[in-house]
């Protein structure tokens, strides 16, 4: 397709087996770009490098648990190592974690939420960087949330990672951008994943809820996945430190 001129661009993603990683995974491949896809789960991973290469791709998984510096360094030095450089990155792992009041959540949860949405992208970030500072520049997207602006009932560990993965965003990006990384987030509002599911507990209660908001629908990963490709792309040179809100306009309503 070539439509954002990614050809051959070396594209680490986080949390590919699965919803917007996955499309993610799949609209990179649709533009000639090579892959180093990453998640816990093989087999699942398997299948969507599988179906990049199917479209005609370079793609490789790595079995990888972002909460771990270790892991997520092996799977950077793995684009690096087949591909020569790092180009794109899409830290998109992340969790939901348990549903419950404050005063319910227990630390444990608190910790997993952080560890898996923030520790995450700030292992990745790091040794992104590093490897994109070796070859000149690069881009980072973050998944971040339109959590990241507003709080959720019951939310509140999840509501906490994704202002945080925010203020890193932020950050890096004014460290960043004069050395050609552009580092931007998306903020996504209700998408239609396996997480919303888990969420809402049962496709009744979420499409309830998605009837009541704006566009009276659920976001899909693909409409995701060509603002993660359009912030990676040379079209998006003069975007950085931004929260880009796709949420078919909640957040304003
Ligand atoms: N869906 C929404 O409405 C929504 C809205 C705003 C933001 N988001 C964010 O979007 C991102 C993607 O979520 P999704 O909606 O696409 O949900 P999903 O389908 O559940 O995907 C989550 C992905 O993260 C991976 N992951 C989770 N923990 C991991 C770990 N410790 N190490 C490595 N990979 C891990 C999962 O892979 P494995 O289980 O195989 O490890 C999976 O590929 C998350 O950061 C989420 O917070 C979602």
């Amino acid at each position: 397709m070539n439509t954002f001129d990614l050809q051959n661009k070396s594209v680490v993603i986080t949390g590919a087996s699965s919803g917007m990683g996955r499309a993610a995974a799949l609209a990179f491949a649709r533009e000639g770009a090579r892959l180093v896809l990453a998640a816990r789960r093989s087999e699942e991973g398997e299948a969507v490098a599988a179906a990049a290469r199917a479209l005609g791709a370079e793609a490789v998984f790595v079995q990888a648990d972002v909460t771990r510096e270790e892991d997520v360094r092996r799977v950077i030095d793995q684009a690096v190592q087949r591909y020569g450089r790092l180009d794109v990155a899409f830290n998109n792992a992340g969790t939901e974690g348990l549903a419950a009041p404050l005063h319910e959540q227990p630390i444990d949860n608190f910790d997993r939420v952080m560890s898996t949405n923030v520790k995450s992208v700030f292992f990745s970030m790091k040794h992104e960087i590093a490897a994109m500072l070796e070859s000149g520049g690069g881009a980072i997207v973050n998944n971040a949330s339109m959590g990241s602006f507003i709080g959720f009932q019951n939310l509140s560990p999840y509501i906490a990672s994704k202002h945080a993965v925010l203020g890193l965003t932020r950050t890096a990006a004014l460290e960043y951008f004069p050395k050609g990384i552009r580092i931007n987030a998306v903020c996504p509002g209700i998408i239609d994943t396996p997480f919303q599911d888990r969420v809402w507990g049962s496709e009744e209660a979420k499409q309830g809820f998605a009837k009541s908001t704006p566009p009276g629908r659920i976001g899909t990963s693909e409409e995701v996945a060509d603002l993660v490709l359009f912030l990676a792309s040379a079209r998006a040179t003069f975007f950085s430190g931004q929260g880009v809100v796709i949420d078919g306009g909640y957040t304003v309503a």
